[in-house]
């Protein structure tokens, strides 16, 4: 089994902030991203996929395939788009880097997997260069 790795970026803005909570609240437990007038971050995904080396092509997907799907279905919905208000598939969700890589993760299963013996095993997403988020699936 062989584990491939292919990364990209996308910037987006957001805020965290709950409805039901106070401005104060809000800012103590979400800091600076508690803006109410939005902020942006570069993001930078990991998507790493595994599979056998195929006996034809001697890789298990080839890149520019894989780039596409990222390309497709994460990079064109998120890039310059404010998360909470432009994409659909995080409409009603929390902006956070946890819920924003399993959400990725849901968006790219069933395309890389529809690669023969071609698994996605996990999603990396940094919010910043210091934090990250990594997601399996489970
Ligand atoms: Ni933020």
């Amino acid at each position: 089994m062989t584990y491939i790795t292919r990364r990209a970026y996308f910037n987006a803005a957001h805020r965290m902030y709950r409805d039901d909570w106070t401005k104060a609240r809000n800012e103590e437990i979400f800091g600076k991203c508690a803006n109410l007038n939005w902020h942006g971050h570069n993001y930078e995904l990991f998507v790493t996929v595994k599979g056998e080396i195929n006996e034809t092509t001697v890789y298990p997907i080839d890149l520019n395939g894989l780039k596409a799907i990222i390309h497709e279905q994460v990079v064109e919905k998120l890039d310059h788009k404010n998360l909470n208000l432009d994409v659909d598939f995080l409409q009603g969700k929390m902006a956070t880097t946890e819920i924003l890589c399993i959400e990725i993760f849901k968006c790219l299963k069933e395309p890389i997997e529809r690669h023969q013996g071609v698994f996605l095993h996990s999603v990396k997403l940094h919010e910043t260069e210091n934090n990250a988020v990594e997601y399996f699936g489970e």
